[in-house]
């Protein structure tokens, strides 16, 4: 975040407040668990009362990682499934700059053993974000690249709780609204750079979208996605703006009334189309997808078909998958990602 001048601004403006602020600027994309280690580190080292985190996905993950071990003690690993004590987590404070991980809404946050290739979600009661600050202004300089990927996986997130199997009402409208917006703005926010409304707006949805997965979870789409960036370090969002559209088509079946609720409220249904309005929101997420310029193969993006049983392994010990309304058993899964590649 350095360069874009957005922590010089923040640091100044807690100084003038007579507040201290120590700058941790070591985050990378995928955070691994030694720069947690650093982070924290530095926390404790100079006494932090709060962990902010100013960034993207990773950023935010990063900060809410580094607040549980600088209240809590130990490494971050002693707190997957909830094994070590987190009640002395550090408060947290999400700013994101992306409009897209829903970090800034939940209490997930995904570290990285690179060494091991692996990517694990963690989540404590404690690492929901104190305050979180959405301002569209963050997202000016984000490349249009990564403005349509982050909104890609801001609709992952929607779309996988709006189906989940753990679905519910608060998560719905959540989901349902975020799903709205983001076909409806990004577009727009992709044309010239956008207008801040447009801006403002996916931000929104993407909050909302955060918030819809801490309610309802996240399935196959992002277990996949996850094994993916974990074994080759592919890029999260594109990832998921290509296997997104397949995995609701997988689970059609299973939630055929839902799409066709969702197509009414987006304003899709009509009498005359023959896909059925279920069938309507599978082929407009295709061709939406397509339209925005994302490939339709993860073979594309570098993806091989002989990796298939190494990704089967990781996505069949996914707790994620189960929350998919899709059936995905080992000969289903391997078919399936035979298909995606
Ligand atoms: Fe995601």
């Amino acid at each position: 975040m350095k360069s874009s001048g957005y922590s010089k601004l923040a640091i100044n403006q807690f100084e003038t407040l007579g507040k201290k602020v120590f700058l941790f600027d070591e985050v990378t994309h995928d955070t691994d668990a030694s720069i947690v280690a650093s982070g924290a580190e530095l926390a404790l080292e100079n006494d932090c009362d709060a962990v902010i985190g100013l960034g993207g996905g990773s950023v935010i993950d990063t900060a809410k990682a580094v607040a549980v071990i600088a209240g809590n003690g130990g490494k971050i690993w002693d707190y997957s499934s909830n094994k070590k004590d987190a009640s002395r987590t550090l408060p947290v404070i999400a700013v994101p700059t992306t409009a897209g991980s829903g970090s800034e809404g939940n209490r997930y946050f995904i570290i990285s053993d690179k060494e091991k290739k692996i990517k694990k979600v963690f989540a404590t009661g404690y690492t929901y974000p104190v305050l979180s600050i959405l301002d569209a202004g963050l997202t000016e300089s984000l490349p249009q690249a990564k403005l349509a990927g982050t909104a890609l996986d801001a609709l992952g997130h929607s779309f996988a709780a709006y189906v989940s199997i753990k679905e519910n009402a608060p998560g719905d409208l959540l989901s349902l609204n975020s799903i709205w917006i983001i076909f409806n703005y990004l577009p727009e926010a992709l044309k010239n750079k956008g207008s801040k409304d447009s801006r403002s707006a996916l931000m929104l949805a993407a909050a909302m979208g955060g918030i819809a997965i801490d309610l309802g979870g996240v399935g196959a789409a992002h277990a996949i996605v996850r094994a993916l960036g974990g074994l080759y370090g592919l890029e999260s969002s594109q990832a998921t703006g290509i296997i997104l559209p397949y995995t609701i088509e997988k689970a059609r079946p299973a939630i055929d009334n839902k799409l066709s609720f969702m197509a009414k409220f987006l304003g899709w249904s009509s009498k005359d189309n023959t896909a059925g309005n279920d069938g309507l929101v599978i082929e407009r997420l295709h061709s939406f997808t397509r339209d925005i310029g994302f490939p339709k193969k993860l073979g594309e993006i570098g993806e091989k078909k002989e990796n298939i049983a190494v990704i089967l392994e990781k996505i069949l010990a996914d707790e994620d998958l189960k929350n998919d309304p899709g059936s995905y058993t080992k000969k289903e899964a391997g078919k399936f990602l035979e298909e995606i590649i």
